[in-house]
């Protein structure tokens, strides 16, 4: 069966970016003139998703007024002959299909997805988790989708990190299949250093199988008290197996400030109306910060 559906998980409180997250929701932030959360639904439009789910929580109504559309807006616009801006203004109401629920309670990723279970029903999905942007060549849901459709089962996105980090990420333990193809044996959730059974950490991309939400129903809250993705997706090896792939393409944690400065300076560089100017600008800066 093809991915046709995917979740967003958007109901985090974004607290490593107050006071900026005390009034709008950090999807909203943005990556030069977008929000961080389109270029996700980009990706996964790219990637030929049909249908975008995003779980919401208080506060995030935003993000809801930014992909509907705004008559006010687009007539003022038109009025005054701004046919480029009221372009991409159309153009983001009329991406995809959209639906909405909300997580009620912060119980962790885990809790987050299944709160998509209804509206997923029994296929598999596409799972994309905003503060990770990935620039790539071919999108990297689109990487995965290919894979899932010779093995026709859960796909992780993951990528080396450096040894001190992997107690930031969750860690698969696998077995190489294919170039950067692994087939997953074990998974752990942001281990110390010293228990990590890899340095390959999960970024937020993944395909999951419907079977996960009766695993996430039956896994106990794990690290932080929270109902872990991880761990569900470690009781559903049990049932079938599980790949990771070492996607092609350079990944920006966007929520944390260095990167998303970094993501910001990264995507400006790129933009043909900005990037010679910031590359100046960068080359003027004299930095020492030794
Ligand atoms: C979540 C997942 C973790 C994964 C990470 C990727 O953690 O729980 O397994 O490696 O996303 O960004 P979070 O960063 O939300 O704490």
């Amino acid at each position: 069966m093809k991915v046709r559906k995917a979740l967003f998980p958007a109901a985090g409180l974004g607290t490593r970016f107050l006071p900026a997250t005390k009034a709008i929701p950090k999807e909203m932030l943005p990556l030069v003139d977008k929000p961080l959360i389109q270029y996700c639904v980009e990706e996964a439009i790219a990637s030929a998703i049909e249908e975008v789910i995003i779980i919401t929580g208080m506060g995030k109504t935003a993000i809801e007024d930014h992909f509907d559309t705004s008559f006010q807006l687009e007539a003022v616009l038109a009025e005054k002959g701004k046919d480029d801006l009221l372009k991409v203004v159309k153009d983001v109401s009329n991406l995809v299909h959209f639906s909405y629920t909300r997580q009620k309670e912060a119980k962790g990723l885990g809790h987050a997805v299944l709160c998509g279970k209804n509206l997923i029903g029994h296929e598999p999905f596409a799972v994309f988790l905003g503060d990770d942007i990935i620039s790539a060549d071919v999108p990297c849901m689109k990487q995965m989708i290919d894979v899932y459709n010779d093995k026709g089962c859960s796909i992780l996105a993951v990528k080396r990190v450096p040894r001190e980090d992997v107690s930031s990420y969750g860690i698969i333990k696998g077995r190489q299949v294919e170039d950067r193809l692994y087939e997953v044996h074990d998974l752990v959730e942001k281990p110390p250093v010293d228990e990590a059974p890899s340095d390959l950490a999960i970024i937020g991309r993944y395909i999951l199988m419907p079977e996960i939400f009766e695993f996430i129903e039956k896994t106990p809250p794990g690290r932080g008290g929270e109902l872990q993705l991880t761990d569900a997706i470690k009781a559903l090896l049990s049932l079938q197996p599980v790949y990771a792939l070492e996607f092609e393409g350079e990944r920006f944690d966007a929520g944390d400030k260095l990167g998303f400065i970094k993501a910001n300076i990264a995507f400006a560089l790129q933009r043909e109306d900005l990037g010679k100017d910031i590359a100046k600008y960068l080359q003027q800066l004299k930095i020492d910060q030794t």
